[in-house]
Formats: C-alpha cells, structure tokens, sequence
C-alpha cells in the first residue's frame, strides 16, 4: 500500500454528491476530519455517535496492548503471564510508571520511596473515623483520595515533573493504608499504621488482619497470590475507571481527584462488581446436580453465567487462567472454598456447551477472583477495593501519559440534542394561576 492515495478514505455524501478524502493513520480517522461534511456553510459538519466509545479510540497508549480475539494482555509489552510469574506488584508497578523494566538501583529507590510514603496524616485518620459504622469501604477509599489532595495542594502543579512522581508514589503507597482502615472500620477494630520492615503485600496484610501480637507474619502463599491478583489488576488499557481518570484528568485538576474519580467508576457493579455476582451465582446454584437445570435457565436467556464473557475477549481471559492457578496456592493455606467445586464443575460444562461456544464466552478474570479473595476472609465488599488497589500504578500510568501528551485536550463530548427549542418562557404566576390553592413560591 502507497502512502499517498491508498492510505486514506473516500467519503461520498449522498446529500450533496461531494466527495472526500480522510487520512487513514494507525487503522483510524481523525474524528473532527469529519467535521467538513457538511449540506451548506451554516449547517453543522458531520460527527459520530458512539455511547460508550464501542469504536472510538480517546488516545494514543504505549502502556497496555490487548488482543481480545486471541486472549492477549501486555503491560509495556511484556506478557502478563511471565509478569505474574516472575515479578512483583511493585517491579510491575515501576514498569507502568516508567515504561521500562528497572535496573536493581532504580528498584530499590522505587521500594525505599512507596514503602517510606505508606504513612496518612493523622488527620486523614480523623476522617475515616467520622464513616457511620457500616460505611462502604469502596465510599470511604474514594472519599480519603480526594481528601488527599487538600492534604497536598501543590499536587495541582502537575506540569513539573518532580512533583508529579512525588504524588504517584504516595498514591501507590497510600493506598493500602487507606483499604486497610476502610476495612477495620467496618469491624469496629483499630487501625494498624504501616510497618515498613514489610513488603507492600506483607504490609497490607498485616494492617488488615494484625490483632495483638508483635509482629504480623503472613503465609508467603498468600502474599504471593495477593501480589499476583495486584498484578493482574494493575491496568487494562481504556476501561471505564481509566477512562474516568483521564477524563476528569484532561481539566488539569490534581491527580488525587482524578484517581478518587476512577475509583468511583470501579464502585459501580458493571465495573468492579462482577465477581461479588459470581459468588451469589455459585450458592445459589449449590451443589454440583443442579447445574445442568442452571446451564439451561442460561440459554434460555432467563439469566446470565457470571463471570463467563467480555467485551474484549472472545477468547479465555488470560487472567482467568492465573486466577485459577493461584486458587490452589491459596486453598493449600486455608482450605478448599466448597463452592470451587461447583466453579469448576460448571465451567467444564459450559466450555463444551455449543450455546457458549459459539457466541465465544469464556472465564473472565472475575469468575475466580472471588473464590480466592473470600478465603482471604474479606467480605464481598472489599472485592473492589482489592481490584482498586492494584488498578492504582495503571490509572497513574495512563494519567501520566495523559498530561504528557500534546494532542490532548479537555474531554468534551458531542451531544445529538433532541430536545425542544426557542420555547417562550411563561411566568410562574401566570402558569400557575389556575391551580387552586397554590401560591406561588410559598410551599
Ligand atoms: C461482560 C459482558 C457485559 C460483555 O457483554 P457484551 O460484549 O456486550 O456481549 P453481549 O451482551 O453482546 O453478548 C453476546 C451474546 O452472548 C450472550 N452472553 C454474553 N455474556 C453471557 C453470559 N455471561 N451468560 C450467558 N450469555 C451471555 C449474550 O446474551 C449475547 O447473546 P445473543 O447473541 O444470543 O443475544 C457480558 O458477557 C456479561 O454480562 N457477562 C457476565 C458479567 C460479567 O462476568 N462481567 C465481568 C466482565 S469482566
């Protein structure tokens, strides 16, 4: 292919018979290209409608490379598997950051800074306690991040560069702390500060379950396996939290609001919530017999097998895969979840089963995540301020590339207005002057 006339796009406007040439680049056309369609000077040019972005691209990424078709995910272009395998949350998390692998200096100075910003301000403790008791610790991690921001207001200067890696370490650090004492609160128990002697899953975990003893020790298994739930959850390219960070992002404001609004993004149940779905699936199903009469009720379209399909991959979740295999690092320490069985049981039957065979569903990353995080003991509502967690370096990554990057601009959307126009507007004493008994502006 040429790279003068075969790269580009002819447009024919039916309309007025005008044709067009639009420059194809990176397999897409600029969008605003179109914008010189148009019937005469005076009406507006032509634009796309796309809810939910189904095919548009918001920006150019060199962080997360996925292949749905064939079950690809690539951090920087390394494969997530050797990732959860061979490395650690926080190497993965340098990787994200910085785009490339770090030398053992560089590691370090990472491990030394995160571990040594873990600390809140006192007064951020205050906050979390003014929660009612039985607060959503979702609400109550997404409300402490955007209160980081009046505890550090030289975070808005985000055009010098210091500054902005100062904010993203403390955001990785911090937000462990912050998950930790979400969900001590909702037991009434106190929160434990941050033992930097630990690793940063070691950490979180002993701020989560440390009672009076002196020094919490966690099964490395299960620091292993929380460190690699971290990893598979660090960034998934454009989703609807990583979208929500650049879009509140592009007005410039602080990265702690534009993360607190990521973090509200994952908080809603189409986002973050689906391996909560899976777990009242898997009770309600029961005992392995019943699956069948399930699997039909599934194809009957009377509901949906949780935690099965994706709106990227056509193919197994490669972080399904991991999932599965960390279940039996973690079960080996606190015994077999009974619902495994049914789990696994049910997704024999319907990988063989030509309903979902054909329309391509396979595991997601949900479908066994919640197995493993409630035999860690957390309660479903913790589930997403896991996945929050990991998802922190890939939200900061991705907000980095944002405001480095010359062609972006404030998210402004087109609408397609649909309403009335040039209405006359009627006072209210003379609208309401029927009305009996209603006096206007008194209620
Ligand atoms: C993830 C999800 C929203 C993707 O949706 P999508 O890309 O819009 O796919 P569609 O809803 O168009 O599904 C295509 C077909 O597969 C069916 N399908 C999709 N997911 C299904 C599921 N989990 N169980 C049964 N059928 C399913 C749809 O009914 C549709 O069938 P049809 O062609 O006969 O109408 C969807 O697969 C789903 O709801 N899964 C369950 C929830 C879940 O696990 N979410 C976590 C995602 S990480």
């Amino acid at each position: 292919m040429t790279d003068t006339g075969d790269n580009t796009l002819t447009v024919r406007d039916n309309r007025t018979g005008k044709e067009y040439q639009i420059q194809i680049s990176d397999g897409a056309i600029k969008a605003a290209e179109l914008g010189q369609i148009k019937i005469d000077e005076d009406s507006p040019g032509l634009s796309t409608y796309d809810p939910g972005f189904t095919n548009t691209a918001s920006c150019r990424s060199s962080v997360t490379y996925i292949d749905g078709e064939k079950g690809i995910l690539e951090y920087r272009g390394y494969p997530i598997e050797q990732l959860a395998e061979k490395s650690s949350f926080l190497e993965v998390a340098y990787l994200l950051i910085h785009g490339a692998l770090p030398t053992k200096e560089q590691y370090d100075t990472w491990v030394h800074e995160i571990t040594h910003h873990t600390f809140l301000h006192e007064n951020v403790k205050t906050f979390m306690q003014g929660f009612r008791y039985d607060a959503h610790p979702m609400g109550m991690l997404m409300a402490s991040v955007g209160a980081l921001s009046t505890f550090y207001p030289e975070s808005n200067n985000i055009t010098d560069a210091d500054n902005r890696h100062m904010q993203i370490v403390r955001m990785i650090a911090k937000m462990p702390t912050l998950g930790a004492w979400a969900f001590r609160h909702a037991q009434g128990k106190p929160y434990v500060y941050p033992d930097n002697e630990l690793s940063y899953t070691e950490n979180f975990l002993a701020m989560l379950f440390k009672m009076s003893e002196q020094k919490y020790v966690a099964d490395e298994r299960l620091v292993k396996a929380l460190d690699v739930l971290f990893i598979l959850h660090a960034d998934h390219e454009q989703n609807c939290s990583t979208n929500a960070v650049r879009s509140v992002g592009s007005s410039q404001v602080d990265p702690y609001s534009s993360v607190a609004a990521g973090i509200g993004a994952l908080y809603g149940p189409l986002h973050g919530g689906a391996n909560e779905a899976v777990l009242r699936m898997l009770r309600r199903i029961g005992s392995k017999e019943n699956i069948p009469a399930f699997i039909e009720g599934v194809k009957n379209g009377n509901e949906k097998l949780m935690g099965f399909g994706h709106r990227v991959y056509k193919n197994y979740d490669p972080r399904a895969k991991i999932i599965k295999k960390a279940c039996d690092d973690v079960f080996e320490v606190t015994g077999v979840n009974p619902l495994l069985e049914i789990a696994q049981e049910l997704e024999k039957i319907a990988l063989e089963d030509e309903y979902f065979v054909k329309r391509k569903l396979y595991p997601n990353v949900d479908f066994y995540s919640g197995l493993i995080y409630e035999a860690f003991q957390f309660p479903p509502e913790m589930f997403t301020v896991l996945f929050a967690i990991g998802r922190t370096p890939g939200w900061l990554a991705q907000w980095l590339e944002l405001v480095q990057d010359k062609d972006q601009k404030i998210a402004r959307p087109k609408q397609i207005y649909t309403g009335d126009r040039t209405l006359d507007f009627v006072p209210s004493s003379e609208r309401w002057a029927g009305d009996a008994g209603i006096t206007p502006g008194i209620s």
